[in-house]
């Protein structure tokens, strides 16, 4: 399943830590887009959705949330709860984001802009686009 978990480098001293993202170098595409989600709730989902031509680092600044992947085969739980770490997603996986802590900070780099035209939000879809690619 095209998803890996990405260490980040930290330069951390007695001031504390930081961490620099950088297109193409330890992020493994061109950034074109940043985007982060918080007021989050344990009881509300997010994702529902895949992409056919969108590639994203997801970041975990403070708090958790968990992240099912499914690439129409298998379906893999991943927990985010580290800022010195990023979830590449690549194209054509299944997303479902839940388990949210409140105070969750979700951001996103993304390798394009926002197209709801390359959004799938149907599984049933979803399924048949990935059959398709795989006769
Ligand atoms: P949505 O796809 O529901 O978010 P998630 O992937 O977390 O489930 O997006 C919520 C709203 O934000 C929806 O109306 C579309 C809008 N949106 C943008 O306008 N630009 C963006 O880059 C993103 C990711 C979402």
């Amino acid at each position: 399943m095209d998803y890996r978990i990405l260490p980040l480098h930290a330069f951390s001293d007695k001031r504390g830590s930081l961490v620099a993202l950088e297109s193409c170098k330890n992020v493994p595409f061109e950034i074109k887009r940043v985007y982060y989600i918080f007021d989050t709730s344990p009881e509300f989902d997010r994702g529902g959705h895949a992409h056919t031509n969108l590639e994203q680092l997801m970041l975990c600044l403070a708090g958790s949330c968990e992240f099912v992947l499914d690439d129409g085969k298998c379906k893999e739980k991943v927990i985010l709860d580290s800022p010195k770490v990023g979830l590449y997603i690549g194209k054509n996986i299944w997303r479902e984001m839940k388990n949210f802590s409140r105070d969750c900070r979700l951001v996103v780099l993304a390798s394009d802009y926002y197209d709801e035209n390359e959004y799938i939000r149907s599984y049933e879809e979803f399924l048949k686009m990935i059959g398709e690619s795989n006769e």
